[in-house]
């Protein structure tokens, strides 16, 4: 590998453990059939794998029924799945500003259907007052979606709160778990969860192509696709059970079993200890630019219920030439932009100056990595200020 720093963790993980690569190509080269549809010794095997991924994940989200984990695509999947089969015409939603395009869109599309929906904002620090969005609840409110951890300013909002509330009024909660599985623990119990979607491929460390979503008892998710489950082929309707119900064709088997070996380093390592040190690389980072006097931070005053994703500016320049400097000049790997989160960008004034520079911080990054992007910065920082 080259070089490369690596600081777009926030986008996916990279590299991922050498586990992961290693049992995916040990998987697909003895087991890389399609699961479940046969009867066979290697079907069983592979079918087998995605069985223990399931029962895996939903020990990791202290869900209740591996039955009730079904697999996508990855968490934009998974979004539309449980926004376009648990919202009709005439309901009403509330989501936040926090929100990433893969939950505003699917609620935008549904809003030219009939379907209201209210967008809370997030305070001056990044965070989400529960009680703003016990207000907008209405009678015909039948879904609550929050982001969990952002992927912009790095904030966590407090789920088990907004979950509490929910619980007591009967309405579904559901989370936008990309960013924070993987990171900070999720609990469906705990946290009075009724759905997660996550993305693989980010801080669960498996590959691109794969997430999915955990659905608890008693919630119901309507179908809105059809197609081929491998079990009871003469029906014609889509099957009504879980996971059948929201998974639909052949599984991502090599995606599963990167994914289950990414878990498995994840728990290995125990999910504290990775997110205190990347915690721990944040604060090296967080006082390092903070020590520059062009550098403007986003909702940075403390690093309490964040992640390590950090979005700043340097005054005067884009942050798109920033991070091309970043990449050419010092072998840096960030994101500049909106991130796909254009409210959040809006409620901040950083729509207008094409968004922001954006570090998130890895498992495998290090504390030379930080002070190598610190340096950069300063540098970077030291160049005229160009006229917007
Ligand atoms: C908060 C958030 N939600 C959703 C997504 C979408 O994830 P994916 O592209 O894996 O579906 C991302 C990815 O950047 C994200 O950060």
């Amino acid at each position: 590998m080259s070089n490369l720093i690596f600081l777009d963790n926030g986008a996916t993980s990279f590299p991922k453990p050498e586990e992961v690569y290693r049992y995916m190509d040990h998987f697909y080269r003895n087991f890389g059939v399609n699961p479940g549809r046969s009867g066979y010794d290697l079907c069983m095997e592979a079918g087998l794998v995605v069985e223990e991924t399931r029962k895996l994940l939903t020990g990791f989200f202290n869900g209740t029924d591996p039955d009730r984990l079904c697999f996508g695509y990855n968490s934009t999947d998974a979004l539309n799945l449980i926004i376009s089969g648990m919202l009709r015409p005439g309901d009403h939603a509330v989501s936040t500003t926090v929100e990433h395009n893969s939950v505003l869109r699917p609620l935008y599309h549904l809003r030219k259907d009939g379907v209201d929906v209210d967008f809370v904002p997030f305070d001056g620090a990044g965070f989400v007052d529960p009680e703003d969005i016990r207000k907008r609840l209405r009678p015909t409110t039948r879904l609550v979606i929050v982001n969990h951890a952002s992927n912009v300013i790095g904030t966590i909002q407090p789920i088990a709160a907004i979950g509490r509330l929910c619980r007591e009024a009967g309405i579904p909660f559901a989370i936008d778990a990309s960013q924070s599985a993987g990171k900070v623990p999720i609990d469906m119990e705990a946290q009075f969860l009724d759905v997660v979607a996550f993305t693989g491929h980010k801080s669960l460390l498996g590959p691109t192509g794969i997430g999915g979503l955990y659905v608890r008892e008693g919630i119901e998710i309507r179908h809105t696709r059809a197609g081929g489950t491998g079990v009871r082929s003469a029906v014609r309707a889509h099957l009504d059970e879980y996971p059948y119900r929201l998974e639909y064709g052949t599984p991502n088997v090599m995606g599963i079993a990167g994914l289950k070996a990414g878990v498995t380093w994840v728990l290995g390592k125990g999910l504290d200890k990775i997110h205190h040190e990347e915690m721990r690389l944040a604060g090296i980072l967080l006082e390092g630019l903070r020590a520059i006097p062009r550098v403007r931070l986003y909702c940075l005053d403390h690093l309490e219920d964040h992640i390590a994703v950090l979005a700043f500016n340097i005054d005067g320049l884009d942050a798109a030439d920033v991070g091309t400097m970043l990449d050419v000049d010092f072998g840096i790997a960030c994101r500049t932009g909106l991130h796909c989160a254009p409210l959040v960008h809006e409620q901040m004034g950083t729509d207008k100056i094409h968004g922001t520079v954006r570090f998130g911080i890895g498992p495998f990054n290090t504390e030379d990595h930080i002070r190598a992007a610190v340096r950069a910065v300063e540098k970077i920082s030291s160049l005229p200020i160009k006229k917007r």
